[in-house]
C-alpha cells in the first residue's frame, strides 16, 4: 500500500503535495518523492526515507512555480528502498511521469519486450513500466494513451500521470487501489484516501474502477471504461483526518483485520502462474539442494513464531521433511546442529526483530540454507536471507498483528505446495487442487470476517468480566489457539495460554472450574472427535466452552455452549479461517474493556532489542 497525491490549480503545486504526502505516510513510508510540470521539462525530486527527507531535499533545491504535480510516499514491494526506486517514475524520453499504488503482476513480460523494444530500466520497480508503456503507446491524446496503456496491466493500480506535452494536466486513472478527488477554489486535489484532502474539501468523488479523470485548467472530465464522458456525484465526507487514515474504522487494528482478503491475494495470486504451478521470486534453492534437505527448521517470535508452528504441520505434510520450529530468542543460544541439508525458515514482518535477526545470522554461520518471509522489503532480516518471500500485507500499523500473520501462514502453503511439487510429491490433479484452495482463500477469508463479526462482538462479552481464559485444539487447531491465545491477552490483558487440547488432563485440567472460560478450536476434521472429548472433560468441570468448527462439523457440536461456523474448505486450510473469529475475538474484548487496542501496553510494533 502507497500513497499518492496530485494537485492542478491556481498555487504552487509543491506545498499542496507535501502536506498531502504527510496525511499519507501511514500507508508507507520507505522513499518518497513529487513531480512538478515545469516550462522545459517534468521536475521529478524523490529520496529514500520518509516525508521528512523529501521536504529537506526540496528546500535545498531551486524553488518551483510549477501549479501542476503528482506525489507519492512507498511501501515498497518491488524493489529496495532507495533512491532510484522511489516514485515518481519517468518515461524513456521524460515525456510521462507516473505515481502509483498497488501491484502489477504481469510486469516482467511488459519489461522484457520494452528493454527488446529500446527501452531503458533505471529502477526495478513494476512501476517503470508504466512510464514507459505510456511514452510507446502514446498517440497525442493524453487519455487515450492512458487507457491503452492500463488495459496492458494486470493487477492492481492507482494511478496519477503528468504528460510534458499537457503541462495543465493531470489524467488518473484505478483498479482494485483506491484513487479519490475533489476540487475548491484553489485547484483539483487527488489522493489514495481522504485522508490527504479533507483539508480543501468534504465533497469529494471516488473513481470508479478503470474509470478515467482528466484534471485540465481546474476543471475535472470523467470518462467510463468505454471512453465516454459521464457525470459523477460528489460523495460527501464527515470524518476527521484521523478516522479517514483509518479508513472510517475505529482503530487500525480492525481496519488490518479487515484487509485481510486482499493481503492474501497479493501474496497469493502473484505467485500463480497461468499453469497452476506456484513461482517466487528471490527464491535460490536448486532442485537437487529441495531434494536434499533433510530437516527444516522454522525460527521467530510471537505471532511469527505461531505462524510457524502452522507452518510445521503444513510443511511436514506436504514435503514429507521432518519440521521443528524454535523460538528464536532460546534458538540464538542453543548451538543448534545444522547443515548445508537443513532449511532455516525465518519469520518476521517487521524484519527487524533482533532475537530472529540473531537466529538468521546463526543459520547462515552454521552454512543451512536459508528463506525468509517478510512484510518489509530490504529489511535487516531480507537482506541477510539466502533466499526472501515477502508476504505482500501492506503497512501493518496495530501492534497486534493480524493481516501479516494471515499472509506469512499463506506463504508457508505456498512454499510446502512448491517444495513438495519440486520433489515431485504432487500429481498435477493434486496440485492443482491445492492451488485451487490457494486462490479461493481471500473470498473464504471475507466471508468468514462477514459471517462472524456480529457473533464476536457479542461473545466478546462473555470475555469481559475474566481474568484468565484457556484455547485448546489438536495438530493445527492447537498451532491457531497459541495465535489466539496471545490475540486476546497481548491487548485486553486477560490472562490466557494455549494448550494441547489432548495434554490438559496431565495437570492444567485442575485449573479448570465451574465458569472457566474454554474456547476450543476444532476445525480440523481430522482430530475433530478427540477435541470433541476433550470439550467433555472440560465441560464435566463445569466449564463454558466456545468452540470454532466447519459447517460440516456444525451437527457434532453438541456439547458446546457457544458456537462459531466457518465455511468448509480443505482440511489442511481450515486453520486460514479458524484465525479470523479469534482476531475478532481479541479485538471486541479489548475494546469492551477499554484497551489502547492499537498501542498496547508495554508492547512495541518491532521488538529490535534482546
Ligand atoms: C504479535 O501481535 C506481536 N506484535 C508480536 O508477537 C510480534 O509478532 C513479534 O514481536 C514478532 O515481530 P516480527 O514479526 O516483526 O518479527
Amino acid at each position: 500500500m502507497c500513497g499518492i497525491v496530485g494537485y492542478a490549480g491556481k498555487h504552487h503545486a509543491v506545498p499542496y503535495l507535501l502536506e498531502g504526502l504527510e496525511k499519507l505516510e501511514y500507508r508507507g513510508y520507505d522513499s518518497a518523492g513529487i513531480a512538478v510540470n515545469e516550462p522545459d521539462a517534468i521536475r521529478v525530486i524523490k529520496t529514500r526515507g520518509r516525508i521528512g527527507n523529501l521536504e529537506s531535499l526540496i528546500a535545498s533545491q531551486r524553488h518551483s512555480d510549477a501549479t501542476v504535480g503528482i506525489g507519492h510516499t512507498r511501501w515498497a514491494t518491488h524493489g529496495k528502498p532507495n533512491d532510484v526506486n522511489a516514485h515518481p517514475h519517468l518515461s524513456e524520453h521524460g515525456l510521462f511521469c507516473v505515481v502509483h499504488n498497488g501491484i502489477i503482476e504481469n510486469y516482467l513480460s511488459l519489461k522484457a519486450q520494452l528493454i527488446a523494444d529500446g527501452f531503458h530500466f533505471a529502477s526495478e520497480t513494476d512501476t517503470e513500466v508504466i512510464a514507459h508503456l505510456l511514452e510507446q503507446n502514446y498517440d497525442g491524446d493524453f487519455v487515450s494513451t492512458v487507457r491503452k496503456t492500463v488495459a496492458m496491466l494486470e493487477g492492481a493500480y492507482a494511478l496519477c500521470i503528468l504528460c510534458r506535452d499537457f503541462p495543465d494536466s493531470i489524467v488518473c486513472t484505478r483498479w482494485a487501489s483506491p484513487l479519490v478527488m475533489g476540487k475548491n477554489s484553489d485547484g483539483v486535489f487527488l489522493a489514495s484516501d481522504v485522508t490527504a484532502i479533507l483539508k480543501h474539501t468534504d465533497d469529494v468523488f471516488y473513481l470508479d474502477g478503470r474509470e478515467i479523470a482528466l484534471i485540465e485548467n481546474g476543471a475535472l472530465t470523467f470518462f467510463g471504461p468505454d471512453g465516454a464522458a459521464g457525470e459523477k456525484q460528489p460523495k460527501h465526507i464527515d470524518w476527521s483526518v484521523s478516522a479517514a487514515q483509518k479508513d472510517g474504522y475505529e482503530h487500525f487494528m480492525l481496519k488490518e483485520i479487515m484487509e485481510q482478503p486482499k493481503a492474501i491475494q497479493d501474496t497469493v495470486s502473484p505467485r500463480i502462474s497461468s499453469d497452476k504451478r506456484i513461482v517466487f521470486e528471490n527464491f535460490h534453492l536448486t532442485d537437487d539442494e529441495i531434494a536434499h534437505l533433510n530437516r527444516i527448521v522454522i525460527v521467530a517470535c510471537g505471532s511469527a513464531f505461531h505462524a510457524g508452528e502452522v507452518g510445521r504441520y503444513v510443511l511436514e505434510k506436504m514435503t514429507r521433511i521432518p519440521v521443528e520450529t524454535a523460538i528464536a530468542s532460546e534458538f540464538r543460544y542453543r548451538d543448534p546442529v545444522l547443515d548445508s541439508h537443513t532449511l532455516v525458515i525465518v519469520i518476521s514482518q517487521s524484519g527487524e526483530t533482533a532475537d530472529t535477526l540473531a537466529g538468521l545470522r546463526l543459520a547462515n554461520e552454521k552454512g543451512a540454507k536459508t528463506v525468509c518471509i517478510v512484510n518489509v522489503v530490504s529489511s535487516s532480516i531480507a537482506n541477510e536471507g539466502g533466499s526472501v518471500i515477502y508476504t505482500h500485507a501492506g503497512p501493518e500499523i496495530a501492534v497486534a498483528t493480524t493481516k501479516a500473520y494471515s499472509a506469512q501462514v499463506a506463504v508457508l502453503y505456498l512454499l510446502s505446495g512448491y517444495i513438495a511439487d519440486r520433489k515431485g510429491l504432487l500429481t498435477d490433479d493434486a496440485r492443482k487442487t491445492y492451488v485451487d484452495a490457494l486462490l479461493k482463500l481471500p473470498d473464504l477469508i471475507d466471508q468468514t470476517l462477514r459471517d462472524c463479526d456480529d457473533q464476536m462482538k457479542k461473545f466478546a462479552e462473555l470475555f469481559i468480566p475474566m481474568e484468565h481464559a484457556y484455547f485448546i485444539g489438536r495438530n493445527l487447531d492447537y498451532a491457531c489457539a497459541m495465535e489466539a491465545s496471545l490475540k486476546l491477552k497481548e491487548i485486553s490483558y486477560i490472562h490466557s495460554e494455549a494448550y494441547a487440547a489432548g495434554e490438559l488432563k496431565h495437570g492444567t485440567i485442575s485449573l479448570v472450574e465451574k465458569g472457566t472460560l474454554v474456547v476450543a478450536l476444532a476445525a480440523c476434521s481430522d482430530v475433530f472427535g478427540k477435541t470433541m472429548s476433550n470439550i467433555k472433560e472440560v465441560k464435566a468441570r463445569g466449564a463454558r466452552v466456545l468452540c470454532v468448527s466447519t459447517s460440516e462439523n456444525a451437527a457434532a457440536m453438541n456439547e458446546v455452549d457457544f458456537k462459531v461456523i466457518i465455511p468448509d474448505t480443505l482440511p489442511l486450510f481450515a486453520v486460514t479461517l479458524e484465525v479470523l473469529p479469534m482476531q475478532l475475538l481479541g479485538y471486541y474484548t479489548a475494546k469492551s474493556r477499554g484497551c489502547d487496542i492499537d498501542k498496547p501496553r508495554n508492547l512495541a510494533k518491532s521488538v529490535t532489542v534482546e
